[in-house]
């Protein structure tokens, strides 16, 4: 039996971070298995990656309400028995239900130096604020928007004259390497949660890992 790790992503839109787990596995620098992509958006581009019997999406509008969506999700997602759950552009808010169903192996991508811009439009706001730095960063999720403790952190610069869309491709160029350096440390068993407190390899974290030029992290 495959002691391969199993990788769900939850997603809803292009799916390039999917594809970047993908492009990992198959070049043998990533000892897992994407078992499952699951999203809120039935014509997300990301579900066609996998194969069909790996691909689930609903509308959250055929649910009564949020829980009842989380609800079918997480019972979704569990049927595919994942040791790690990969938020990579999953623009629904999960509810605490769900969030505490799969606590610890939870994990999510985003665009900002968290604890910086939690929510959407991280780029723009970024610019507004005249940030000489910005970034994506891996966390743990927890029932608040954005707030579970950050796992590892990429950092780009802003350039002049950057528009919110330039500085995307500039953060998404480094948070394919960042995703898969943090999946790395976690399939390996290097990383624990407990109760907000990250430990890698037993040693508590006390700030996030950096993702260097090599696209390894740094303590
Ligand atoms: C990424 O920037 C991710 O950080 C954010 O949404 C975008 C998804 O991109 N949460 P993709 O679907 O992985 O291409």
């Amino acid at each position: 039996m495959s002691t391969r790790s199993r990788i769900a992503v939850l997603a809803s839109g292009r799916g390039s971070n999917l594809q970047a787990i993908l492009a990992a596995i198959e070049a043998g620098r990533l000892d897992a298995e994407v078992v499952a992509v699951l999203s809120d958006k039935p014509d997300a581009p990301a579900l066609h990656h996998v194969a069909s019997e790996r691909r689930w999406a609903r509308s959250p509008k055929a649910f009564a309400d949020r829980d009842s969506f989380d609800a079918a999700l997480g019972d979704a997602l569990a049927g595919f028995r994942p040791d790690w759950v990969v938020c990579a552009g999953y623009m629904r808010i999960l509810g605490p239900a769900f969030v505490a169903r799969f606590a610890g192996r939870l994990v999510n991508i985003h665009p900002s130096l968290l604890p910086l811009y939690k929510g959407l439009h991280t780029h723009a706001r970024a610019l507004e604020a005249g940030d000489a730095e910005h970034g994506a960063s891996v966390h743990f999720v927890v029932p608040e928007l954005d707030a579970g403790t950050v796992l590892a952190q990429a950092r780009v610069p802003v350039e002049p004259g950057d528009s919110p869309e330039t500085l995307a491709q500039r953060v998404l160029a480094v948070e394919h390497p960042l995703l898969i350096a943090s999946l790395q440390w976690l399939v390996a068993g290097r990383v624990a949660e407990r109760e907000g407190q990250l430990e890698v390899d037993g040693h508590p974290l006390f700030i996030p890992l950096r993702l260097d030029c090599a696209g390894k992290l740094n303590g």
